[in-house]
């Protein structure tokens, strides 16, 4: 089908003669290039990964950086930094230590895997150069492996996520529906990779994820603004703001009920073990079915909704009674912990736990 924008260069009837928007796009990379690249010198956040960057700092804000915006990470990178400055510092500290300098990020199995990465990496002659040696090592897939060569190694290897996809849907006006964001991020890959050509790998990747990150926002682009903007297809088009087209995702509801139940000034929490691994380390408040108990008829103190990826949850807590029987139960579970309220900073709590935990103590 010819593309709207060749039959308005060309003409109405020469379409098929023309050029795809991205063979077109490629082939002016050198100018695309300079104007991107030329706008992040001046226009890029002064991020603390970015002043002297080092191996270690990108792999530590890189892990952060996955499903979290910068904002959040800000905090978390500077006190990782401080604490842990190092692969060797990282690949030495104790799992408690490192989960407890996650606390609050989320994903903590990307704590787990930098822990497990920095000892790989410590125990190596010299850390690996090419995407494909990192994507070896523990929690780097294609999207980390590319970001942390090209920035630290100058590795041409091109960053491609929903930032990427978003920008390269618009400068090639792509009005096909992806299934998904996977679909999505296999069909954009090989321009990606062309436009990285002969430009300096970090600098190329970074101003793409910072023009995602500050110019092409989903809802409301700032086409006005934008360094790249004589050259996006669908800015001319008219409508960036609707590309690119996702199939909406099958949201899946659960129902989570939990208990919230003292005793002596301590409260009763649930280890993560060895089957959970996606909690493993961590505390949480313990579900009913941790305690054997229905939830029908115990007062409910809170409902709490939250999403994570695909599932959109509600938690119930409930208040529970920890009578003597009960007690003498629970006591058979070594999983379940009873720790002191006044000492509940001893322990690792997942985020929206360490909320609730905090606004049912008030
Ligand atoms: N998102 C992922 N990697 C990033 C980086 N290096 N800078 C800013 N945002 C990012």
């Amino acid at each position: 089908m010819p593309s709207r924008l060749s039959a308005g260069a060309f003409g109405e009837g020469w379409g098929l003669f023309v050029a795809h928007p991205s063979t077109r796009l490629t082939a002016c990379r050198a100018d695309f290039q300079a104007a991107l690249h030329g706008w992040y010198r001046v226009h890029q956040r002064r991020l603390p990964w970015r002043t002297a960057p080092s191996l270690y700092k990108t792999v530590v804000s890189e892990l952060m950086l996955q499903q979290t915006q910068v904002a959040t990470v800000l905090p978390y990178f500077e006190r990782w930094l401080r604490e842990l400055p190092d692969f060797a510092a990282l690949a030495a500290a104790p799992e408690a230590k490192v989960l407890k300098l996650w606390e609050g990020l989320g994903y903590y199995s990307r704590a787990r895997n930098l822990h497990r990465l920095a000892q790989a990496v410590a125990a190596m002659p010299a850390p690996p150069r090419t995407p494909a040696a990192w994507r070896e090592l523990p929690g780097i897939g294609p999207y980390t492996a590319a970001a942390v060569t090209s920035i630290a190694f100058d590795e041409p290897a091109a960053v491609v996520d929903g930032n990427v996809v978003r920008i390269l849907a618009r400068l090639t006006d792509e009005r096909q529906a992806f299934r998904d964001g996977t679909a999505a991020v296999k069909h954009f890959t090989p321009l990606a990779d062309a436009l990285i050509v002969g430009s300096h790998p970090g600098t190329h990747n970074q101003a793409m994820m910072e023009l995602g990150a500050t110019v092409c926002f989903r809802q409301k682009p700032l086409c006005l603004t934008c360094p790249v903007a004589a050259f996006c297809a669908a800015r001319r088009a008219g409508d960036p703001e609707t590309l690119p087209r996702l199939a909406p995702k099958k949201i899946e509801q659960r129902t989570i009920d939990r208990a919230w139940c003292t005793h002596n000034g301590r409260l009763l929490l649930r280890r993560g073990g060895a089957g959970a691994k996606r909690l493993a380390g961590l505390h949480e408040l313990p579900e009913l079915a941790d305690l054997g108990l229905p939830p029908d008829d115990l007062p409910l103190l809170a409902v709490k909704r939250r999403a994570i990826t695909r599932f959109q949850i509600t938690e119930r807590i409930h208040a529970v009674k920890a009578d003597a029987p009960l007690r003498t139960r629970l006591a058979k579970n070594a999983a379940l912990e009873w720790v002191p309220l006044a000492e509940l900073d001893r322990v690792t709590l997942s985020g929206p736990h360490k909320r609730w935990i905090a606004e049912l103590r008030k």
